[in-house]
């Protein structure tokens, strides 16, 4: 595996696999890595013969200095884990090579309509920090395909809008969230949660996957169902955020006619915050 720390490197190392014929998929990340990542990066390696991953703790998709400094760095784990995946490059930038103005004068890249909504509401420009540090990520890497995971389902939404927008000609493609044995998604935050809350966390998934088996046996009153499984959530110790039943395609509200929806929700635990979200398809 080859490391990469530069954008001229990088553009170097893609280009000849290119000329080569050969696809390129990408699997960008902000390191700390866990079976959720690297499940990103084995269906990555069924898109393409070469792989190429990030590593970029983004600063401009933190709202807060604190959570930024805190957040979890490994390196030297990732690279192992990477590199026995079987990635062919990890592109390591550090923040100039990324912003090479600095930050506050960075070029943006907004996604209105999906910005402001759910997660958008309570982490003011996140999403533009994340459609930012993507948008160049792929400039620089110009990959055939790049993966993300359901996890982030708000967020891989945004990136396909800023494909689609912007003409990207860059394939797009969603993994389904891995999961630990009592259903809580594997996150980088999970290191946050003390062992009581721990034992609690899966409630989160549970709460969720209740609203889904509601919906799929019949019930049509969502706002109903999405107000009392966050009461459920703050009776087992969450501080909600948002609970709640959208259209998977474009995360408005879902009406009784739609088909296609998503239960979403984040909230904090402790001093974790949490996010998960299950899919409903409705046959009739
Ligand atoms: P990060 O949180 O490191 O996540 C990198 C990718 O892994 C994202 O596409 C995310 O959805 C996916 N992922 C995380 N947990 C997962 C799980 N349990 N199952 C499946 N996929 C999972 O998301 C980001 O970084 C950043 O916002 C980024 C896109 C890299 C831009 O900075």
């Amino acid at each position: 595996m080859r490391l990469v720390a530069t954008h001229e490197e990088i553009g170097v190392v893609t280009g000849r696999w290119r000329r080569a014929g050969e696809g390129i998929a990408f699997v960008p990340t902000m390191g700390n890595l866990h079976a959720g990542h690297l499940e990103l990066v084995r269906a990555a390696r069924g898109l393409a013969d070469r792989v190429v991953a990030s590593i970029f703790v983004n600063p401009l998709q933190f709202n807060d200095g604190a959570d930024l400094a805190a957040y979890p760095r490994t390196p030297e784990e990732d690279r192992a884990l990477l590199h026995a995946a079987g990635v062919d490059a990890l592109f390591m930038p550090d923040a100039a090579q990324v912003y090479p103005r600095g930050m506050a004068a960075a070029t943006r890249v907004e996604v209105p309509a999906l910005s402001g909504i759910l997660c958008g509401e309570f982490r003011p420009g996140h999403f533009t920090g994340v459609a930012t540090v993507v948008a160049a990520l792929f400039n620089m890497v110009r990959p055939d395909a790049a993966v993300f995971g359901e996890k982030d389902y708000q967020q891989l939404l945004i990136i396909r809008r800023l494909v689609e927008d912007l003409r990207f000609p860059i394939r797009i493609e969603g993994v389904a969230t891995v999961r630990e044995e009592d259903g809580l998604a594997y996150s980088s935050r999970n290191a946050y949660l003390a062992p009581p809350e721990r034992r609690r966390a899966a409630e989160l998934y549970r709460a969720l996957s209740g609203v889904r088996d509601a919906i799929v046996g019949g019930r049509r009153d969502y706002s109903a169902l999405a107000e009392a499984a966050l009461r459920r959530l703050e009776s087992v110790g969450f501080r909600p955020e948002y609970l709640g039943v959208r259209r998977a395609a474009d995360l408005a509200p879902a009406g009784p006619d739609d088909r296609e929806l998503r239960v979403l929700a984040a909230g904090y635990l402790g001093k974790a915050r949490l996010i998960d979200n299950v899919g409903v398809v409705l046959s009739s």
